[in-house]
């Protein structure tokens, strides 16, 4: 199967009116002749920017989480059909900094992947294991116990996306190996396949089309080799989305 590589940029709470129009209006300008497709998931108040700037372009743009409550009474909540409005094709959910600075558990973050698809949004689905679970030898049980609330739904419907986040390569400067993650990313696969093959002959043909980026600490001068990688399809960009020439020359390698 060709999967068309995806290069998301996950802002995180970073940015301002002045600094994001220099950065997306850069990224209008210079991403015209990239091959893989390119998103950036900005803070809820610079959605409106971000539609407005990349509107016309081949840049997609999404949110960093959302509910996974109906419309309502939920102070200080956004629900999917908000980011719809916004025009957003993308969601992250269960990045890690949510699981651990909000406890989000993997039963809540299938339950907002659910939400996001039926509401016509791509959910940017993250796993990852800590260094304390990689040193152990537990990093395969724990994605599995992450990936294992998924719906039935979301597998059919293929439409989603997976990152694999070590968690002790985000914001560190340390990657995993090309090595060790493409290790990890054919698991990821295997385990979509099984579990897609379970519900339906249509579901596993379909699930092959799912796209497995990798992230954590993904710069240009790493992104080549781990995009090389039969499973990788593709990178979850934090800092070096801020910076457009970085992210740019990762949008290039893929
Ligand atoms: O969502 C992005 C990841 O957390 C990676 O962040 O590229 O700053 O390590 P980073």
């Amino acid at each position: 199967t060709q999967r068309k590589k995806l290069i998301a940029g996950n802002w995180k709470m970073n940015g301002s009116l002045s600094a994001n129009q220099a950065l997306l209006s850069g990224l209008v300008g210079q991403s015209q002749g990239l091959v893989a497709d390119v998103a950036v998931c900005v803070p809820f108040p610079y959605l409106a920017q971000a539609q407005e700037v990349l509107k016309d372009s081949a840049v997609a743009w999404g949110a960093q989480t959302l509910s996974e409550r109906e419309p309502g009474a939920c102070t200080g909540e956004v629900a999917a059909s908000m980011l719809q409005e916004f025009g957003c094709r993308y969601v992250i959910v269960g990045h890690s900094e949510r699981r651990t600075l909000f406890g989000e558990s993997s039963v809540v973050v299938a339950q907002k992947a659910e939400h996001a698809r039926v509401s016509g949004l791509c959910p940017i689905i993250c796993v990852g294991e800590t260094l304390a679970e990689r040193e152990s030898g537990a990093t395969l049980n724990v994605l599995k116990s992450q990936l294992e609330p998924l719906r039935a739904g979301l597998l059919t419907s293929a439409d989603f996306v997976l990152a694999y986040e070590p968690v002790w390569a985000i914001g560190t400067g340390k990657t995993a190996s090309p090595e060790q993650a493409q290790e990890v990313h054919a698991y990821l696969r295997n385990w979509l396949v099984e579990r897609a093959a379970a519900i339906s002959l249509e579901a596993q043909q379909r699930i092959a089309g799912v796209r497995i980026l990798y992230g954590g600490s993904m710069k240009p001068a790493n992104a080549q080799s781990l995009l090389a990688q039969p499973d990788i399809d593709g990178g979850l960009i934090g800092g070096a989305s801020l910076v457009l020439e970085e992210f740019l020359a990762i949008c290039r390698a893929a």
